[in-house]
């Protein structure tokens, strides 16, 4: 578990920290599923970015289940590509599928005869029977900027910290978020190289 298929700039520890012991009563887990690179001429900056990924049936594997309180939500990003194993890993953590979370996000890649991507979701789990804390202005889909390459929108952090009971976790995180504990290989105090691309360098698509 947690054994890093590639390292991409050499410098990260292989050996990633251990898991928080938990219980929370709120788990957001954003994996690095795996990723095939593009190597052309309009992703010039993708390459320096990169980080380690994992297979499928290691994020599978992932005790989301034992991380959470008896009552607790987990919510699982994905893009399009990993939606239906997205479900799929949600039911095998024996949670409850309740809904899918749209983010929106200005641009996106868009390749030969298919739509343009500008959209990237987050799975949610239950389990037991938590109770949000706020469902006000809590919608399914939302609008927000990048903030870079892979980051995740800080209105989604936001909107959990307002509707979701603590203690709260953010899972593969890269930086602090209040709120949350945070953990994974670049999460703030294992030392890791940032490898957040500024947005201005992702050469998006309108
Ligand atoms: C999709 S990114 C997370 C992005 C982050 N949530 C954000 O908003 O910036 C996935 C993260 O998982 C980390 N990671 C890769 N393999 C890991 C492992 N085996 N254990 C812990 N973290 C890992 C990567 O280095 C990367 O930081």
């Amino acid at each position: 578990m947690h054994q890093q298929q590639n390292h991409p700039d050499g410098k990260r520890p292989k050996v990633t920290p251990p898991l928080p012991t938990g219980p929370y009563a709120t788990v957001v887990i954003d994996p690095p599923w795996p990723m095939t690179k593009i190597r052309r001429k309009a992703r010039p900056n993708q390459q320096g970015f990169d980080y380690a990924t994992l297979s499928v049936a290691d994020i599978a594997a992932l005790p989301v289940s034992r991380l959470l309180d008896k009552d607790g939500f987990a919510f699982l990003w994905t893009t399009q590509k990993y939606l239906p194993k997205a479900l799929e890993i949600i039911e095998g953590w024996d949670l409850t599928h309740r809904f899918t979370m749209v983010w929106h996000k200005p641009g996106g890649i868009q390749i030969y005869n298919y739509p343009q991507f500008n959209a990237e979701f987050i799975v949610v789990g239950t389990k037991g029977n938590p109770k949000f804390l706020d469902t006000k202005k809590f919608n399914t889909a939302f609008h927000a900027p990048r903030a870079g390459h892979s980051v995740k929108p800080k209105e989604f952090y936001e909107l959990l910290t307002r509707i979701c009971p603590p203690p709260r976790v953010d899972l593969f995180s890269r930086r602090a978020i209040p709120g949350f504990d945070t953990w994974g290989d670049q999460a703030p105090g294992t030392g890791a190289p940032p490898t957040i691309a500024p947005v201005a360098q992702q050469r998006l698509l309108p």
